[in-house]
């Protein structure tokens, strides 16, 4: 496909008539209408990778943008598209799902959006644009960008969402930060590779994949809070990505791992207390980071700070951490309620950690 056919102009000067502008009531219609016209939709592998080598050079903080680019520059698995607000001098991208694939107004596992801005203060009108954002749904914004932070409930507050932040640590390992980080690299004393944990006794735990049996259990464990959202959003990844998990005497899984669409290993759990401390939630990362770097993958994971086991095996196996921080804006229209689901309260609606 060719450099200008790659580009599908989404939104033709016919479409804009038809529609009703519904960017931010601060902004003038006309200047919504202009941002409206220079919004592009890139398509084609050959085209995400001139945006995947872009942000590349803006590394740690395009970070997740970069990770969901990279799969799906590869073969676009989660069926995504990402919207740039110019080209090919870009402000800001939005990664997100097709809006045949948005149909939960719950669903805030499905509803995801990556962002990455060069310029976050002024990104603002870009996300308010209703072909960009669906403000109406439940949904999740993502991003290594902390000024966002003042952006998101900016744009919120003249919606009517209510918008709750998750900030975490954001890790890397060490060979991975080497090849793409290069600011890291003048900046520090990067280790060369991660330290290789303590063996766990492999006469009782053997490895394995996770399986498409596994979802329920693995939500169940993902902050100690999951509903049917989530789970649908786990077994994609776990039919999509590779997945690594260690199965005990009973042939169960005790520990796992598994990578979403951005490129981000989660949750891993040791299921039963009495095989936690044993290693072997250091062991699985330990080599299912390397199984991943060794396919291209540019892997990374984030840590909540007041899970002091998990900081201290980051720390013990030498992850990089980065400069920046893994934040996650989980924004729920006041107007639209929430069915409980599974018996749930509100918690779900405005998700917590790791949710
Ligand atoms: C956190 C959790 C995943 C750790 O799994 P694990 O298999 O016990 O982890 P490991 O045995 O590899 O231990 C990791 C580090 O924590 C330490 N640790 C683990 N349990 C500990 C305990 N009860 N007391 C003191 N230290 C402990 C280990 O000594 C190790 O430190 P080291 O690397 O310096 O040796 C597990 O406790 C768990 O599933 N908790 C509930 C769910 C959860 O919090 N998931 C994490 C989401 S990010």
């Amino acid at each position: 496909m060719g450099y200008k056919n790659a580009l599908r102009p989404d939104f033709s000067a016919s479409i804009l008539r038809k529609r009703r502008l519904t960017a931010s009531p601060t902004i003038p219609a006309s200047q919504a209408a202009a941002q409206l016209r220079r919004l592009r939709c890139l398509q084609g592998s050959q085209m995400l990778q001139i945006l995947e080598k872009s942000l590349r050079k803006s590394l740690p903080e395009s970070l997740k943008v970069y990770g969901t680019i990279f799969h799906m520059s590869q073969r676009n698995p989660f069926k995504l598209k990402a919207l740039v607000d110019k080209w090919p001098d870009y402000n800001a991208v939005v990664v997100r799902p097709e809006e045949q694939n948005m149909t939960d107004n719950f669903g805030h596992y499905t509803n995801t959006y990556q962002i990455y801005s060069k310029d976050p203060w002024n990104c603002q009108e870009f996300l308010g644009i209703s072909e960009v954002t669906n403000w109406k749904q439940h949904l999740q914004i993502r991003s290594s960008h902390s000024s966002l932070d003042e952006v998101i409930p900016n744009l919120a507050s003249t919606k009517s969402i209510k918008v709750k932040r998750t900030q975490r640590i954001l890790y890397m390992m060490p060979k991975t930060a080497r090849t793409l980080v290069l600011s890291l690299l003048q900046a520090k004393n990067l280790p060369p590779e991660m330290r290789r944990p303590k063996p766990i006794n492999e006469e009782l735990f053997k490895h394995a994949s996770l399986d498409i049996t596994h979802p329920a259990l693995v939500t169940r464990f993902w902050h100690f809070c999951g509903n049917e959202s989530s789970q649908r959003l786990i077994e994609r990844c776990i039919r999509t990505f590779p997945t690594a998990c260690l199965l005990g005497p009973e042939g169960t899984p005790v520990s796992w791992m598994w990578m979403d669409q951005t490129g981000e290993l989660r949750t891993g759990a040791t299921v039963v207390p009495k095989h936690r401390a044993q290693g072997l939630i250091s062991h699985l990362l330990y080599f299912h980071i390397q199984a991943l770097d060794e396919l291209g993958f540019p892997t990374s994971n984030h840590r909540d700070r007041a899970n002091k086991f998990i900081q201290k095996m980051s720390e013990s196996l030498q992850l990089v951490h980065l400069p920046c921080d893994w934040s996650q804006w989980n924004c729920v229209p006041v107007t639209l309620t929430l069915t409980p689901v599974r018996g749930k309260g509100p918690e779900d609606v405005t998700g917590g950690a790791d949710r």
